[in-house]
């Protein structure tokens, strides 16, 4: 299968400066929503799209994500000891049998391009998948296995995109569409990093998960700094896009920016609303709260 996508790249090494003090010390990617850290979430997004090799771009501050994907005999024979064999289980099988962890690390926050290109030795001559933990995704179709499906469909660096409102286009990659976009995939002839709103060339921002393509590694070796003085992945996603060769794919699901405080909030309200154990004394809680706030 040619295009069968078997590698994610998942870059770590950001300094997560909006979580200051937390992360100091301590990856952002690892802050739980309700018991589950976040980077979890989008390694078990990449296993269920079929990827077996997990790649992780980290820096400074961040070994604890290795140890949370690598085995803890100690931790699992403490619980089996207890007679906790469910959570040993749990814990056993955060990286299923069969999944490869490797590890990069990128000594300098040079930018999200700099830190894909660290990964280079690892991904080799093929397509690879991109996720980035921050942006928490749930739905009926995640998105990487739909980003997946459009590159098996057509073989191009394949973005996923979202509409944000007008005032918000300078947080993102906003892309220039070249069609209709109607829930399939639409071809994409630029992508500008953080336009300001006038500049926009669309409402349609790039969000944290991508299928890029190896001649992607080339461009960003030689490109100079963008956007904040950043190897900006953006730039060279651009480059690729003016020589029509990307493509876009729509969201369909929630979205969560766990990178900001006030996503990170909300996933956490919406996680516990829905959670099996405590889902409903939560439930409970809120609407007392709400009650309380509309009384004031
Ligand atoms: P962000 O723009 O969210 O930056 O990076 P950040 O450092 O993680 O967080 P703030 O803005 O300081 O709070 C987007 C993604 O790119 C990765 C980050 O880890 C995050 O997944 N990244 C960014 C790197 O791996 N290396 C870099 O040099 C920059």
């Amino acid at each position: 299968m040619p295009h069968q996508i078997r590698k994610a790249v998942f870059p770590v090494a950001g300094l997560g400066t909006r979580f200051l003090p937390a992360t100091k010390a301590m990856p952002k990617e690892l802050l739980p929503i309700v018991d589950k850290p976040i980077i979890q979430y989008a390694v078990e997004e990449a296993i269920a799209a079929g990827i077996t090799d997990l790649i992780f771009v980290t820096g400074r501050t961040k070994r604890a994500i290795e140890d949370h994907f690598d085995a803890n005999l100690g931790l699992e024979s403490a619980l089996a000891a207890k007679g906790k064999d469910e959570l040993r289980d749990m814990v056993r099988n955060i990286v299923p049998e069969g999944i490869n962890c490797i590890f990069i690390r990128q000594a300098e926050a040079l930018g999200l391009g700099h830190a894909v290109l660290c990964a280079e030795p690892v991904v080799g001559h093929e397509p690879f998948a991109v996720l980035l933990a921050d942006d928490l995704i749930r739905g009926a179709t995640l998105p990487t296995q739909a980003l997946v499906n459009a590159y098996a469909q057509q073989p191009a660096t394949t973005l996923l995109v979202t509409r944000v409102p007008r005032e918000e286009v300078d947080k993102y990659g906003i892309i220039a569409p070249a069609g209709e976009v109607n829930g399939g995939a639409v071809p994409v002839s630029g992508i500008v990093e953080k336009p300001a709103m006038d500049n926009a060339p669309s409402d349609l921002a790039s969000i944290g998960r991508y299928v890029l393509e190896p001649e992607i590694f080339e461009i960003l070796r030689n490109q100079p700094p963008g956007h904040g003085g950043e190897i900006q992945l953006a730039d060279a996603i651009n480059t690729r896009a003016r020589g029509g060769q990307v493509q876009a794919v729509t969201l369909s699901g929630a979205r969560y920016d766990c990178g900001s405080k006030f996503g990170y909030l909300q996933a956490i309200v919406d996680f516990a609303l829905e959670d099996s154990t405590y889902g409903a004394d939560f439930r409970q809680f809120i609407a007392a709260r709400a009650q309380g706030l509309a009384a004031e």
